[in-house]
């Protein structure tokens, strides 16, 4: 049994260290909007989950402080699952953030069971309830190492928490900072690379300049710039700043999509081969010929249509409204 709970311990606690420290090395993770970004995820959110006007209050307005907030707490909970720190907290704090998770970013996920973060909830709530198990502890240790003087009186619970839980959160923030540092040293996390107007629109074709205001809309792009695209083209929403596409149907018609997928914020892409949009994140595929309707993958939310008119006679496509 106690062997049992110390791997789930470490499956657990290994498991959201490295989801913490994935975020913090990411480079598209740490940023208001774009593809990957937290800001695209917590929009996507807003879409569907039922937390719907939390994430709106609580966590749209600082994207960032609440992907670094989420990063370190997982580190956290991870290093309190492994070390055995005010154990029955950390994993009290995992069930939370597990459960947080399946209403936000697995709630589209169709059945419940492809999801991830459900499982999760479910072991973390298993070590809350029967605990650390008695093996591979740390306390064990830090009473022999740091509470030094063997004839003083014992610590309090009350101290010997405060101590555990010092240690625990001095060991999440060293290993974040390890990891936010690498994350800016190895993949060039641009300065200040906070804001929507620093987000690439990938395969865009637009030039540097983006969409240009004109008198019908907003132009985003030519009939041309699409064909020498292979039949798609990026822009960004200048009202979302979400990455947008412009696709062309079989039919010749051209029609367009906020490109940020439903299920958990990554950027769709064309494939000219299929002429569908699949995500490179989870493999989400819809189809442009269908408003954008899922095919397959873990969400059931189509991509958003945007509203555009194409000039017939100078081919210049615009976003109206
Ligand atoms: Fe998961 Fe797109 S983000 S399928």
């Amino acid at each position: 049994m106690t062997l049992a709970l110390a791997l789930l311990r470490l499956f657990l606690g290994l498991t959201f260290i490295y989801a913490g420290l994935d975020k913090l090395i990411d480079p598209a993770f740490l940023r208001a909007a774009g593809p990957g970004s937290i800001g695209a995820q917590l929009a996507a959110f807003t879409r569907e989950s039922p937390l719907s006007i939390l994430v709106q209050v609580v966590a749209q307005p600082f994207p960032i402080l609440t992907g670094l907030v989420i990063s370190v707490t997982e580190i956290a909970i991870g290093l309190g699952a492994l070390t055995g720190l005010i154990f029955r907290l950390s994993a009290t704090g995992g069930a939370a953030l597990s459960i947080l998770f399946w209403l936000t970013a697995s709630w589209a996920i169709k059945p419940y069971y492809y999801g991830p973060d459900l499982p999760y909830a479910a072991g973390w709530v298993t070590l809350a309830v029967a605990g650390p198990g008695g093996r591979f502890l740390l306390d064990g240790w830090i009473a022999s190492h740091l509470e030094l003087d063997p004839d003083a009186e014992p610590m309090s619970t009350e101290r010997r928490q405060f101590l555990h839980g010092g240690i625990l959160a001095l060991g999440a923030l060293a290993l974040a900072t390890l990891g936010g540092t690498l994350g800016a040293a190895v993949f060039g996390r641009p300065n200040g690379g906070t804001g929507p107007d620093a987000s690439p629109s990938p395969g865009t074709g637009q030039g540097s300049d983006g969409p240009t205001a004109a008198p019908n809309g907003t132009v985003v792009g030519t009939v041309a710039a699409m064909a020498s695209q292979g039949g798609s083209l990026y822009f960004q929403d200048p009202q979302s700043g979400d990455p947008a596409v412009l696709v062309k149907l079989s039919t010749g018609k051209v029609v367009a999509f906020d490109a940020v997928c439903t299920h958990a914020g990554c950027t769709v892409e064309f494939d000219p081969g299929s002429r569908l949009l699949i995500c490179p994140c989870h493999g989400a595929t819809f189809d442009p010929a269908r408003a954008a309707a899922v095919l397959g993958g873990p969400t059931n939310v189509p991509l958003a249509s945007l509203p555009i008119t194409v000039d017939t006679r100078t081919g210049v496509i615009s976003l109206s409204g």
